[in-house]
């Protein structure tokens, strides 16, 4: 070993021994890591036993990648929390390899290094390194491997624990759902094996270009369609191959949606548009309650037709709130609108989120809308591609595009 290689240990543990929480030990370390191996970037990874999702905790970068994760093997981070064993790669090999499952094209025709962050027994995450400006060398990475184990021994010593993700149980978990269509002849995989948890409360964005299944998905979720493969349990109740009857119960009780396109009945005016939902529900809240949720009181007894298309989109979630669900499910809810509308019709749905405490799912090709998520799912040709978790979820009000 030589001296720098020791300066470095010494430093890395100098610095364990300061700090007192695992934020504040990391983001030390992770300035040492790329000060010692001149790299222009670097990340550290955190592994979440209980979503078995390795999510960025601490970015050395321009761009910040707080909270984008990885799933069990996918990509570098992935793979190399899984296996337990660094990678490094050269920039002319980093072409087309996919990372993390991190949406970061930037990191492409890189020189990249990742090693986990492990103890003898348990890799507890990794750390990433890259825009070096040379390759990264066999000595650099065992100087990493070994600071980051005592990264990782210090980690369990302390009793440090890491939980992004809610420690609760999730309202909706997804598991290994696949959807196939006919189209011609031939079988086309629509959605390919996805697995997602959705907690009570939260309200997830899941974006995705046109086509790659984000609307499939979402009916699957909510006893619309059917699925290929795989399982949905609600509530920890099976609902991958429901009767019927449990699958109208279901959708009675449950879920609320809200469409591009508002389904309203145009024969019904705003009020009479709720209370005829009202009336088949179960745990009702008041139509006019309903109304009043989405500012249009005053509407009551306008008929669709009379309706801008914002007030109808506001009608439609007020139809969707009355039957008090558990879960909202939003497609698309404002691609029919202009932008002053749409602010508008997203500040009911945060309004629904934070002060009803509902659940709601959202999809969206918008990336600025993700921005009001506490969870941003990115779909990418029928598979999740990344999660990522808002640690400042910004305002409706304050989202521009
Ligand atoms: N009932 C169906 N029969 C055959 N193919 C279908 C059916 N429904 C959807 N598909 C196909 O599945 C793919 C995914 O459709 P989906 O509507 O889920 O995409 P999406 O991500 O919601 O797209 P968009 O952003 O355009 O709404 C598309 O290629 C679509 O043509
Ligand atoms: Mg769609």
């Amino acid at each position: 070993m030589d001296t720098l290689h020791v300066q470095i240990l010494w430093q890395v543990m100098d610095q364990l021994r300061d700090a007192n929480q695992l934020e504040e030990a990391l983001s030390r370390c992770l300035d040492l890591f790329c000060r010692g191996t001149q790299s222009g970037k670097g990340s550290i990874w955190m592994l979440d036993e209980q979503s078995g999702r390795t999510i960025a905790t601490n970015v050395y970068d321009t761009y910040d990648a707080t909270g984008e994760s990885a799933g069990r093997g996918e990509g570098l981070v992935g793979r190399v929390v899984e296996s337990g064993t660094g990678e490094r790669h050269k920039a002319s090999d980093v072409q087309n390899m996919k990372l993390a499952g991190v949406d970061s094209p930037a990191l492409s025709g890189k020189n990249l290094m990742c090693v986990p962050i492990k103890t003898p027994k348990h890799t507890v995450g990794c750390l990433l390194l890259t825009d070096k400006k040379s390759e990264y060398t066999e000595d650099e990475m065992t100087l990493c491997e070994q600071c980051c184990s005592l990264l990782a021994l210090d980690i369990e010593d302390k009793g440090f624990t890491f939980r992004p993700f809610e420690d609760r149980e999730p309202i909706v978990r997804v598991r290994g759902v696949m959807k196939e269509f006919m189209s011609g002849e031939e079988m086309r995989q629509i959605l390919k094996g996805v697995d997602l948890d959705i907690y009570p409360g939260e309200l997830v964005v899941v974006l995705g270009e046109s086509g790659c299944g984000k609307s499939t998905l979402l009916n699957i979720i909510g006893g619309m369609d059917r699925m290929t493969k795989g399982e949905v349990l609600v509530e920890g109740k099976d609902m991958s191959s429901p009767t019927e009857e449990e699958l109208t119960e279901y959708r009675r009780k449950y879920v609320g949606f809200i469409f591009q396109a508002y389904n309203l009945m145009p024969n019904l005016n705003a009020y009479e548009n709720i209370e005829f939902i009202a009336e088949i529900s179960e745990k009702a809240m008041d139509s006019m309650e309903a109304l009043r949720l989405v500012g249009l009181e005053a509407k009551a007894e306008s008929m669709p037709a009379a309706l801008s298309g914002g007030q109808m989109q506001r009608i439609s979630i007020a139809r969707a709130l009355v039957k008090s669900p558990k879960i909202i499910l939003a497609d698309e809810p404002t691609a029919a609108l202009d932008y002053d509308t749409s602010i508008k019709v997203l500040s009911v749905i945060e309004k629904i989120s934070k002060e009803n405490k509902t659940t709601v799912l959202m999809v969206t090709h918008n990336p600025e809308i993700a921005k009001m998520a506490n969870r941003v799912v990115r779909l990418r040709d029928g598979k999740i591609s990344s999660i990522r978790v808002n640690l400042k979820p910004l305002k409706a009000t304050d989202l521009v595009w």
